[in-house]
């Protein structure tokens, strides 16, 4: 495990893509990316380059159950307007999440990261120490399933969304399992929320109690964290 510490979220991203850039000059076929606002100055990053992406797949973690990808609300909608718009992938997956039948679609997903396996996974972190949106208690063994949002992840997604109500409560994730195949891993830390799991994740005992501390065993991960979400290490 790698430790950054940064001044600035821009730093951040700028490093991020370094990380990426190293990947792809050896032959990096497929991103794993991830949504929420800490891989923001990552993509931003990303299309401030003058990089292609046209051969590249890129992999999303996660997405809600019940939206559609042109619901402002989906993770595929975020993506588009944050990242595909100005970067267009050879390929983009995300989980469907108005699928009819949850189960064969997580079927269809894992088989993606069968054909695609990532090369680069960028990741945040959640308050509880979720990852994707594998919250407490998700079996490290896990593949893409079906996850009952935790009240205190609902809380706090609930800033996105004009109320806590219209927040779904369920979510479509690549599983623990599925995020450790990756072989570079890249974590973003930003801000004094982030100070608790942080530490739980980097120091802390390796259970499924606190899902991002099995990252303490990846091979070739990378923590990016700001100074305040660095204070408890
Ligand atoms: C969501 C996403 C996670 C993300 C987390 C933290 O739950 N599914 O992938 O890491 O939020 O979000 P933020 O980066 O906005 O703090």
């Amino acid at each position: 495990m790698k430790m950054i510490t940064v001044t600035s979220k821009e730093e951040a991203g700028k490093i991020a893509l370094e990380l990426l850039e190293e990947k792809l000059a050896s032959g990096a076929k497929t991103l794993g990316l991830a949504t929420g606002s800490t891989p923001l100055p990552f993509y931003q990053a990303i299309k401030d380059s003058s990089m292609d992406f046209s051969q590249i797949t890129s992999i999303n973690l996660d997405e809600y159950v019940g939206l559609s990808a042109d619901d402002p609300q989906s993770y595929a909608y975020f993506m588009q307007k944050e990242l595909f718009a100005a970067k267009p992938f050879k390929a983009s997956f995300l989980p469907n999440g108005l699928a009819a039948d949850l189960t064969a679609e997580c079927h269809r997903y894992n088989d993606l990261l069968q054909r695609y396996p990532i090369d680069f996974q960028i990741l945040g972190i959640g308050r509880n120490g979720h990852i994707g949106f594998n919250e407490p208690g998700t079996s490290f063994d896990s593949q893409t399933h079906l996850v009952d949002l935790a009240p205190s992840t609902i809380e706090a997604n609930s800033r996105f969304f004009e109320e806590v109500s219209q927040v779904p409560k369920q979510a479509l994730s690549m599983g623990i399992a599925s995020i450790m195949a990756a072989k570079r891993i890249v974590l973003m830390a930003f801000g004094q929320d982030k100070a608790d799991a942080l530490a739980a994740m980097v120091k802390g005992p390796i259970t499924e109690d606190l899902p991002a501390s099995i990252l303490q065993k990846h091979e070739d991960l990378i923590i990016i964290a700001d100074q305040a979400a660095a204070s408890k290490l």
